[in-house]
């Protein structure tokens, strides 16, 4: 048994102690249908929509989202799944998105889903769970701490958090490391079924955030209207170019009628 699939079975639900619920399955007719037997309560942060508001139109983009993710994915010759989630600044909804397209995934496919916060100088992927910050990926890449120490189950479905872990004022060197390379191909080659998105610093400040790009198969560039402009996003397709899945266009003010005028400005409700 690998070092990655030792430490998901070993996992440690550290939230709630019991067996965690079996994970959840879409039915085959309509995907993006929200569960049922979630329990919303578990989680306070309002923010993950899709387990707090299931039925609400912010929910459902983001099943939205992971359906064209699969898509994309079945798509390409080699199933990538080791995804980078990135933006070009900061505050654009990288962490937001990563937790409720997780958490969709976890919910409705067959799948684990592994969160890596690689965001190491804001982490903030433990917290709607009420886990710790540490240790983490950092402390798993500098102490080679066993992963099984590491990550943590959810609580939500097969959703497996792998904290930031302890604070790194050099993460470029960190995330170049052979270690971290070795996890990554590790992880990727071992599971190709599972879907592991990394949560990262905006892509045009920060250096670690390229090299992660190189490692992962694909990107998903959130863009969030009135907080990103042409010019950034055009800098940032130029980096990362083949490496683009999509982008998820956050904060929206365009109005749908075909969604009887539903505004993606989810907290405005
Ligand atoms: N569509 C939205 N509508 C309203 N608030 C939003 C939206 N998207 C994100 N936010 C809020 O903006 C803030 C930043 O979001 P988030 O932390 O997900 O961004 P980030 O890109 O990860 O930020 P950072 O670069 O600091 O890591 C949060 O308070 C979040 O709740
Ligand atoms: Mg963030």
């Amino acid at each position: 048994m690998g070092r990655i699939e030792e430490a998901l079975e070993k996992a440690v639900r550290r939230i709630v102690p019991d067996t965690p619920p079996p994970p959840l399955r879409a039915d085959d007719n309509t995907p993006s249908t929200p569960p049922a037997n979630m329990d919303p309560e578990q989680v306070t942060d309002e923010r993950l929509v899709v387990i707090k508001r299931p039925h609400s139109p912010e929910a459902e983009e983001f099943r939205k989202l992971k359906e064209a993710l699969f898509k994309e994915i079945k798509r390409r010759e080699t199933f990538g799944n080791v995804i980078l989630i990135t933006s070009a600044g900061p505050r654009e909804g990288k962490s937001l998105v990563t937790l409720n397209l997780a958490v969709s995934l976890a919910q409705e496919h067959d799948h684990t889903v592994l969160v890596i916060d690689a965001d190491l100088r804001k982490p903030s992927c433990h917290r709607p769970f009420g886990i710790e910050v540490a240790p983490g990926l950092s402390d798993y890449l500098t102490d080679n701490l066993p992963l099984s120490r590491v990550m943590v189950r959810s609580g939500v479905g097969n959703l497996v958090i792998l904290p930031a872990g302890k604070q790194i004022t050099t993460p470029c060197e960190l995330f170049s490391s052979n270690t971290m390379r070795q996890m990554i191909q590790e992880i990727k080659h071992r599971y190709p079924d599972r879907i592991i998105l990394i949560d990262s610093p905006p892509i045009l400040s920060f250096a670690e955030t390229r090299i992660l790009a190189d490692q992962a198969d694909a990107t998903i560039l959130v863009v969030r209207e009135k907080l990103c402009t042409l010019e950034s996003i055009q800098e940032c397709l130029k980096l990362l170019q083949n490496k683009i899945i999509g982008i998820a266009y956050n904060g929206s003010t365009v109005q749908y009628n075909h969604q009887n005028g539903y505004n993606y400005e989810y907290d405005k409700n």
